[in-house]
């Protein structure tokens, strides 16, 4: 039996077709048709935003962060509860990361955790230059007291959307709430090309400006001339060729996700101390990953006791993300609370989600789970 990976590509005919049309045309560079396309059927399917394609997510909340201005000196509030590559680009411009905490209702940004910290900003005279927020796990952050606490004091919102393409929020898509957003394509992703990302914006100029320092700043004159530090962030023509294959899966690959979260619900929801992720009610999660907490003396055994049991099967989960402000790289940084964020780590896990899982696959996935209840190695 081979391997079962938490979120593995799923490619199709449609994929390989587009490619070899790539190919075949000889766009082999960051420039080419599918390149224009992909970013315009992208753009319409997020709800009628400008795109640009990029090499990662990671470069895309990079510039999305250069577009606010933000650079030395200043601090930008981030979901603690992330992947590293949201934090990181703010550490490449010169400021300097300030971490918010975890709602337990959605595992997102606190809404009420941030307006505190902008308050004690506001009194401190220095406000921060942006927030990013986080989509956690493909569910939308509850953007309507955090854009209110925002608006409030006038620091621009990026959202992080990398994991929630194609979740909602009050019937919006995940990528309109903030002044710029961020998807990524990376492999493990709902949709990928492999590696890369998308930024997307309502404002055509913004999109414009992020295109302009992607392709190295590099003004219109045939010896190019550089007013400006560029980056070399573009997506190459092949890649965009594979996104475009993609794209027309998008929902029924959020439907097979939510199936696999639906699934597990029903095979070990009873168990005891196994609580999923919570949907909040003004959204619909994408369930990129299915995600779930083990209250360990309920349980009998440590999400660690069942992550080893699916290995053993060559089955692979993996712990949720360990909270930023408990990163080493990040240990001078602020953090306003810390403690939501500390437990969903301490009891979370992260099942296998992929959309080529069988039936099959995750009744074996349940069954193993079921028999490591109650049988803790360490309790
Ligand atoms: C929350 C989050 N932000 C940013 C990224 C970065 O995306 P990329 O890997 O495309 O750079 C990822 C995933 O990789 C992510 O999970």
């Amino acid at each position: 039996m081979s391997r079962i990976y938490l979120t593995p590509p799923h490619m199709g005919e449609r994929e390989r077709e587009l490619l070899l049309d790539a190919f075949d045309s000889n766009w082999i560079a960051p420039v080419g048709p599918h390149i224009d396309a992909f970013e315009r059927e992208f753009g319409e399917k997020v709800g009628g935003l400008h795109a640009v394609a990029l090499s990662s997510g990671t470069a895309g909340l990079h510039l999305a962060l250069l577009l606010l201005g933000v650079g030395r000196g200043d601090e930008v509030l981030v979901s603690t509860f992330t992947f590293a590559a949201t934090a990181n680009p703010v550490v490449y411009t010169g400021a300097t990361p300030v971490f918010i905490d975890s709602d337990r209702r959605t595992w997102n940004m606190d809404p009420g955790l941030l307006e505190d910290e902008l308050h004690a900003c506001a009194r401190r005279g220095k406000l921060p230059k942006a927030v990013i927020v986080v989509d956690i796990y493909g569910q939308c952050a509850e953007y309507d007291p955090i854009l209110e606490a925002c608006g409030k004091y006038g620091v621009p919102v990026i959202e992080d959307a990398a994991e929630a393409l194609g979740a909602t929020y009050n019937g919006l898509p995940a990528g309109k709430f903030g002044e710029a957003a961020v998807f990524s394509f990376n492999g493990n992703k709902i949709l990928t090309t492999s590696g890369g990302g998308m930024l997307v914006s309502r404002e055509a100029s913004k999109i414009e400006k992020a295109r302009f320092l992607a392709g190295q700043a590099r003004a219109s004159s045939p010896h190019y001339q550089h007013g400006e530090i560029g980056y070399n962030y573009r997506m190459s023509n092949l890649l965009a060729a594979v996104g475009r294959g993609q794209l027309v899966h998008l929902e029924e690959r959020v439907a097979r996700r939510r199936e696999n979260y639906e699934f597990y619900r029903e095979k070990i929801g009873d168990l005891p101390g196994v609580v999923f992720m919570p949907e909040a009610p003004q959204g619909r999660c994408s369930r990129w990953l299915t995600c779930l907490t083990i209250d360990i003396a309920a349980f009998g055994a440590t999400p660690e006791d069942i992550r080893q049991a699916l290995e053993a099967e060559d089955i692979e989960s993996r712990p949720v993300w360990k909270p930023m402000h408990l990163q080493p790289v990040f240990r001078d940084c602020r953090v306003r609370g810390g403690q939501v964020s500390e437990e969903i780590f301490r009891d979370g896990l992260c099942l296998p989600s992929g959309t080529t899982l069988t039936q099959e696959d995750l009744g074996r996935i349940a069954s193993i789970i079921r028999k490591t209840c109650g049988k803790a190695h360490g309790v």
